[in-house]
């Protein structure tokens, strides 16, 4: 093991396009043994290419790469492995129907000396490791079946605990509650005393700096700072990150924000009484047209369950939704959408399509009504590309594949389809999940849009920020259950929490 201190990994004028993108320009990055890296950086700075190339995954790129000060060219992930350097990726890559355990040893699975798995020991290793992270969980499980945060979690145990003696976590936080991200950075501090160097990337800033030894930070494709953690704060890195001063998500709403007085427009949507397993215990609220209603609660407490159930995904055992006065008869994707309910969940990686450019992934949910006007290609185009501009969507063009975007980016494909196309419901299931300051700023400016054209937008999210910058009514959910509505008054983060 090498002195805390020493460098283990230097990269030095690395440079890295894809086509006629530049990713990176004459990066130099230092990573040193024992030490809790934190990595910030707008969408699409550069971020998850860099940490690939140290991973192994793009072997085409120029630079210098010193790994221990001896000169190295990783062709494969394999290669990189050997040397004892995992990732943990930006999009989660467990196999839905493989169990817990089978996830926690892929492509490592323990054999005997006659080569045969041995399923028991492996469950029970995966149990061990799976507790240390805090979490109980039944090896034995289909993976696809836990909730996203779990299965973020079993992916992490299984990067932490590999042996690796270099880890990269690409945004492992965005689907973790706080206690959970507790647990994760207990867990890094504990490898890091056994001498594991990290890499944390982060759009909370708040983590790096609560978590990190050394903080660099990213702006198109440049390494612009790399400063020691204690003497960064959360202004500077922003202000380095955007070249600019930046208000928006970022205002610490200690101050508490007005909400403005109870919408009388008429009702659109209406939840009564919505019982579903242990997880909602009747919950009734309604949405007018033209407001923004936020329903707020700690990760766990319902919401995402709450927003998948108004769109069919999930189907209450007892309760009714009514959509202008009209109740869906059918709990059914197909039955709300026709009633002209739209929906974007938290893992927005299973409504994308990433073999598909981008144009394709921005009017695909209105392909019903595009043929129905014989849309011509080029007008599909036309149509995406406007808002590709209106997102300001980091792609080269339209025709760019989906796959080639930068995680925030390609979130914000997932939010362009319903703007040119409005639906009159649309629920929105985490939606600045993984994006950066100035794109969550975006998407408040897209809620505020549709607000404005009249759609009633219902926000569920575990984030204070996210709720208290768009919506005009925040409900509380706690445990499944309703327990306040804020509406008409002033409202503070502090309050916000108090009540969840
Ligand atoms: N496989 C690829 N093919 C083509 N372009 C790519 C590919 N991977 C990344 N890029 C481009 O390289 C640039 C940097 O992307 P990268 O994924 O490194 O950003 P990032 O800092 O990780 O952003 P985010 O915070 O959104 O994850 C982007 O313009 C992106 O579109
Ligand atoms: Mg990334």
């Amino acid at each position: 093991m090498s002195a805390r201190g020493a460098a283990v990994i230097e990269l030095a004028g690395v440079s890295k396009s894809f086509g006629g993108v530049t990713a990176l320009r004459e990066v130099d990055f230092t990573l040193r043994a024992g030490e809790i890296h934190g990595l910030v950086g707008e969408n699409g700075a550069g971020k998850s290419t860099l940490m690939k190339i140290i991973a192994g995954v793009h072997a085409d790129y120029a630079g210098r790469f010193l790994l221990d000060g001896r000169p190295v060219h990783f062709r494969t992930v394999r290669d990189a492995r050997a040397a004892g350097i995992a990732m943990v990726h930006q999009e989660l890559s467990i196999a839905p129907d493989l169990t817990v355990a089978e996830n926690v040893f892929l492509g490592a699975q323990l054999t005997n000396r006659f080569g045969v798995v041995q399923w028991r020991r492996m469950a029970r290793t995966a149990r061990e490791q799976l507790a240390r992270l805090g979490i109980d969980v039944d090896p034995g499980r289909r993976i696809g079946e836990l909730p996203i945060g779990l299965q973020q979690l079993v992916e992490l145990a299984r990067v932490l605990f590999s042996g690796a003696r270099i880890v990269i976590l690409d945004e492992p936080t965005s689907a973790l509650s706080a206690p959970e991200i507790e647990r994760l950075f207990a867990t890094l501090r504990q490898l890091r005393s056994q001498g594991t160097s990290m890499v944390f990337i982060s759009h909370f800033i708040d983590d790096i700096l609560g978590v990190a030894d050394a903080v660099t930070v990213f702006r198109n494709g440049r390494n612009v700072a790399t400063m020691p953690a204690r003497e960064a704060s959360k202004g500077s890195l922003i202000a380095s990150m955007i070249g600019h001063g930046h208000a928006g998500l970022e205002e610490s709403y200690t101050q508490g924000i007005p909400l403005p007085p109870a919408a009388d427009s008429p009702v659109v949507l209406e939840a009564d009484n919505l019982v579903l397993g242990r997880t909602l215990r009747g919950v009734s609220f309604d949405v007018r047209r033209g407001e923004v209603l936020g329903i707020y609660g700690f990760m766990g407490c319902g919401q995402i369950e709450l927003a998948r159930a108004l769109f069919g995904r999930a189907r209450p055992d007892r309760g009714a939704i009514r959509v202008a006065g009209r109740k869906l008869r059918r709990a059914s994707p197909a039955a709300a959408r026709r009633a002209g309910i739209a929906f974007v969940p938290e893992s927005r990686r299973a409504m994308l399509f990433h073999q598909e450019p981008v144009y394709k992934n921005v009017t695909i949910s209105v392909l019903g009504r595009l043929s129905a006007l014989l849309l011509r290609p080029a007008q599909e185009r036309t149509l995406a590309q406007r808002q590709i501009e209106n997102l300001r969507i980091r792609a080269p063009d339209a025709d760019a594949l989906l796959g080639t975007l930068s995680g925030g980016n390609q979130q914000k494909v997932g939010l362009a389809r319903w703007l040119s196309w409005p639906p009159r419901v649309l629920v929105l299931s985490e939606p600045t999940r993984g994006m950066d300051v100035g794109a969550k700023d975006e998407v408040v400016r897209i809620v505020r849009e549709l607000r404005a054209q009249g759609i009633a937008v219902v926000i569920a999210s575990a984030e204070p920020e996210t709720v208290l910058a768009m919506a005009d009514r925040i409900l509380v959910l706690r445990k499944g259950e309703l327990v306040k509505q804020f509406a008409g008054e002033v409202v503070s983060k502090d309050r916000l929490l108090e009540a969840a």
